[in-house]
């Protein structure tokens, strides 16, 4: 059977290797991109779920792949930017405006500063964010930031808290690509998808980082998700 999409996923952490292995499961190609793609064999992303980028391919099958970031942009119709915030910049710069122009890029990094320890601080805030940072370094590029307030796991199972119920926000100021987004959204379970505006709204999901942490933190351990109560207008 020929593949849906063809995805390009640039990191290879916990939100990368999840989003890939569901994203193939849903009958996409997926190319994951790494800075050396000949070591598969150390474990990336921490705790429990780490794994080596061998035991992710043996697991996740033959509509997977691992080479370079510029590949894994060459590849795909979609890119999904799931490395660390503050690589983010450095390595799109890397990858090239030629693959990344008139492309969607579903941008779930968050701008966290783990330098000072934690509780973390956020590098970019209040009167900007990480979205509009990469929208304003790539005008072409077509970018729509969303899942970055949920745990992997969630991103690509919002069944495992409240059977679902919770919201998942969509900031972008290209509405096709928002449209294909939310597409992709619904297609991997998603039923409440809050499209918040431009992606200057971005600000406030990557904000969202800080209550979170706190959050968990205070019901530990719990998974938890956020749920947008809307008042029932006449
Ligand atoms: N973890 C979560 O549950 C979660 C939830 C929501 C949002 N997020 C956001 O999603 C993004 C990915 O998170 P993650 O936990 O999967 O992984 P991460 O550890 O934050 O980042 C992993 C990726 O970033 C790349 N990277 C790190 N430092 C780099 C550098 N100096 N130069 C080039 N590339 C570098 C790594 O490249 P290599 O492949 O070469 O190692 C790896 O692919 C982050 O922005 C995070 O804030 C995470």
């Amino acid at each position: 059977m020929e593949a849906k999409l063809k995805i390009g996923i640039l990191g290879t952490g916990i939100v990368g290797q999840t989003l890939g292995q569901k994203l193939v499961k849903l009958g996409h190609s997926v190319l994951l991109g790494t800075r050396n793609p000949s070591k598969l064999d150390e474990p990336k992303g921490r705790g429990p779920s780490a794994r080596t980028l061998s035991d992710w391919l043996a697991e996740v099958g033959a509509e997977a792949r691992i080479s370079t970031f510029r590949e894994a942009a060459n590849h795909g119709e979609i890119v999904i930017n799931a490395l660390n915030g503050g690589a983010s910049l450095d390595v799109l710069q890397s990858v090239g405006e030629t693959y990344l122009n008139g492309k969607t890029l579903i941008d779930t990094s968050n701008p966290i500063d783990i330098s000072g320890g934690f509780p973390f601080t956020l590098f970019v805030k209040d009167t900007d964010s990480l979205g509009e940072i990469l929208q304003r370094e790539f005008p072409n590029l077509r970018v729509v930031k969303t899942l970055n307030t949920l745990t992997a796991a969630l991103m690509v199972d919002p069944q495992r808290v409240g059977n679902g119920d919770h919201t998942v926000f969509l900031s972008g100021n290209d509405a096709k690509a928002k449209t294909q987004v939310l597409e992709l959204l619904r297609e991997i379970g998603w039923h409440d998808i809050l499209d918040l505006g431009d992606i200057s709204t971005a600000r406030g999901t990557e904000m969202m980082l800080s209550i979170g942490h706190a959050v968990m933190h205070a019901l530990n351990p719990a998974e938890i998700a956020f749920k947008v109560v809307r008042n029932k207008r006449p």
